[in-house]
């Protein structure tokens, strides 16, 4: 069947088409029906099912004869550390984790924060939450204290489960004393913390609250595998909105392990059995679906990456890796390969390593500039297949499906989009636009299974994100066209959510830490463009009146504070000191035309703003720190 086909049929039968693709799952309850309509927006997949996705991830390959297969490869150049778990292994590890929560009370429903390294052990966590039913939610270890501490009050959670330490090149991350000054900010309180001690840096544990990892589960009965409903939440991702609230993005179990199932064969191109890599972090939804679930769902060999692209040790780590562990698809984002590029242009220390099982590499969470796809396709002559997807769709949007067709590239398009999402281009009104028309990017409701069905305690802001702009719409938030060929263009964000390193970041969070220093009376944050991480974060500040202050200093204080209260992850280093902030005459912050300035791009003088003067103090500040054509 050709791409049109496969898309065809969907369009044909929606409902068969995923009942169809739920025949790959072992229920213990098959569904009898796919799609429930609950009204106003919001639907449910496979609601009348029964399954475990632990089952299905992990025990099934085991009495499937796969029991000797390495389910985990585990590569750590940061350590020099490499291991292999086959799935029978698995299978004991995560029964045994989830034997020791089920001894602690943790059950059906309950949610387990999960704050972990690049190690295995991250995925037996989040499969032994799976196991009994408890949902999990993983948060990204570049965060600090104070983003744990909110996701800690938004889920509730039972009990924290992390390792000692993370390590980043050159540095320890202390994740023990990060856990404990983020349940000493929080005002709900975990019952119990399960701590994974690494050689690296054991951590203390606090008695009578923290437990360690192996004397836990010693003496408690394995888990068996509790069967839930279709729509129970496997796990909550949160992710960044508008405003410094993360959203708590809800996967519900059914819809989650069909769509996923159906991506690796279709989109990925993998047999059972294969190897499949995805360099990003448990932490992030490439993770939640590509390191964990995806790949071992389809039984195929994940592969855990404790590294860098760079600098662990050189830039031909990854074909390093893809040699020695013959890794047959590989998932990056477009910065890592940037980052290989800027170090190796001429692809120098590929020539050390035999590629040849790999297939494709494929590219998401930013986008993927012409260059970045051209360098790698020449090198490694395999497919790359740029594909577009959110945490909240939990899989690709848009792609190329290698396993059903390939169909013809167009750089700097992530295709087309894939069965099960009706994505169309609006204007403010919510017309539809024509071929090669810049608009509001949207998807036909309802959205395939797997994606989110609503987010955490939050059913207000679900409606008012998603569903409001746009009536029988799905909002991605990203702006684009479609060509007259059907090919998609992602183009810019149409909120204030900037992408940095293929991690999204909100500018508006960013905006509260620097707004809460004591002598900034007001402030922006925008993103810029930068050759390597595609945005950077900066900020511009307004001191108080009065505030006698050498701005280098507030700009070094504004810095650490947003390491602090977000994490090294937000990368913000440059801000800079103005009088004013270009406004319109009703007081929005220009922050559009301020991103324009910096990028160097042609821009119009906005109608409504207040004083144009002001934009050449913006134009001078952003020189000084190397921006708007300095
Ligand atoms: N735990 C703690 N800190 C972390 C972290 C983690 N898991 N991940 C990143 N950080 C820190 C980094 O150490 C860095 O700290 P620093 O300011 O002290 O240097 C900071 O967060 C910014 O990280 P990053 O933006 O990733 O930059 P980098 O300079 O460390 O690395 C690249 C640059 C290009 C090598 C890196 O960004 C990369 O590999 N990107 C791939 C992106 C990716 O996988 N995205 C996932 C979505 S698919
Ligand atoms: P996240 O939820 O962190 O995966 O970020 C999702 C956002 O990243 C999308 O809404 C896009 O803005 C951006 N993004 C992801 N993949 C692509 C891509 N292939 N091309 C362009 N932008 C992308």
């Amino acid at each position: 069947m050709s791409y049109k086909d496969v898309y065809q049929s969907w369009e044909d039968d929606h409902e068969g088409f995923w009942l169809e693709a739920a025949s790959y799952i072992d229920w213990d309850k098959a569904p009898t029906k796919a799609l429930t309509d609950n009204g106003n927006g919001i639907y449910e997949w496979f609601s009348d099912s029964l399954g475990n996705t632990c089952y299905n991830a992990v025990d099934r390959h085991v009495e499937n004869g796969r029991g000797d297969q390495a389910a985990i490869i585990y590569d750590s150049p940061i350590t020099g550390k490499k291991d292999k778990i086959t799935f029978a292994e698995l299978r004991d590890k995560v029964a045994s984790l989830a034997g020791g929560l089920a001894a602690k009370g943790v059950t059906k429903g309950d949610r387990v924060i999960i704050y972990m390294p690049m190690v295995p052990e991250a995925l037996v966590a989040m499969l032994a939450c799976a196991r009994l039913g408890a949902i999990h939610s993983v948060v990204f270890g570049g965060f600090a204290s104070n983003e744990l501490a909110v996701r800690i009050d938004d889920a509730t959670p039972k009990a924290i489960i992390a390792a000692s330490c993370g390590l980043e090149p050159g540095r320890v991350v202390h994740y023990k004393p990060l856990v404990d000054g983020a349940i000493e900010l929080a005002k709900h309180k975990p019952e119990f913390c399960v701590i994974y001690q690494r050689e690296e840096e054991r951590a203390d544990l606090i008695p009578g609250r923290d437990v360690d990892w192996v004397e836990f589960q010693a003496d408690t009965p394995e888990a068996d595998c509790v069967p839930v409903e279709g729509n129970h939440p496997l796990y909550i991702l949160y992710t960044s909105g508008t405003t410094g609230a993360p959203k708590g993005v809800i996967r519900a179990s059914a819809g989650h392990m069909v769509a996923l199932f159906w991506t690796m064969e279709k989109i990925y191109d993998v047999k059972p059995g294969d190897v499949f890599w995805a360099a990003s972090d448990v932490g992030w939804v490439v993770g939640h679906s590509y390191i964990c679930y995806g790949p071992l769902l389809h039984g195929n060999t994940t592969l855990v990456f404790e590294g860098k692209p760079v600098g662990t040790p050189d830039a031909g780590t990854f074909w390093r890796v893809i040699d020695e562990h013959k890794v047959r698809s590989f998932f990056t984002a477009p910065t890592a390969i940037r980052a290989v590029k800027r170090e190796d242009p001429t692809g120098q220390l590929m020539k050390d390593y035999d590629l040849s099982e790999l297939r494709a590499l494929f590219l998401a969470g930013e986008r993927a500039d012409p260059d970045t796809i051209q360098w790698a396709f020449d090198h490694l002559k395999v497919p790359v297949v740029d594909h577009w997807w959110q945490t909240e769709t939990g899989f690709a949007i848009a792609a190329n499906p290698l396993g059903v067709e390939e169909i013809p590239v167009k750089i700097g398009s992530p295709s087309v989009p894939m069965p099960g999402y009706d994505v169309q281009i609006l204007d403010e009104g919510g017309n539809k636009m024509g071929p090669n028309e810049l608009g509001a990017i949207a998807i036909k409701l309802p959205l395939p299974p797997g994606t989110l069905p609503g987010l955490w305690n939050a059913e207000d802001r679900f409606r008012k994100s998603y569903l409001t702009t746009f009536p029988g719409y799905y909002e991605t938030g990203d702006a684009g066209m479609i060509d007259e060929d059907g090919y998609l263009y992602i183009m810019a964000r149409t909120d204030d959510v900037i992408n940095v390193a293929g991690h999204r970041l909100s500018t508006g969070g960013m905006e509260e830490v620097l707004a809460s220093h004591p002598d900034v009376a007001e402030c922006a944050v925008i993103g810029v463009a930068d050759q390597l991480k595609g945005q950077m974060p900066v900020g511009f500040l307004c001191l108080n009146a009065g505030a006698d202050r050498d701005h280098d200093d507030v700009v070094k204080e504004v810095v650490k504070l947003v390491r602090e209260k977000i994490g090294p992850v937000a990368a913000f280093k440059l801000a800079v000191v103005v009088d004013r902030l270009p406004k319109t005459r009703s007081g929005k912050i220009l922050r559009g035309t301020m991103v324009n300035i910096a990028d160097s791009t042609p821009w119009k003088m906005p109608a409504t703003i207040d004083d144009p003067a002001i934009l050449d103090e913006i134009t001078e500040a952003l020189k000084s720190i190397g921006y708007a054509g300095a």
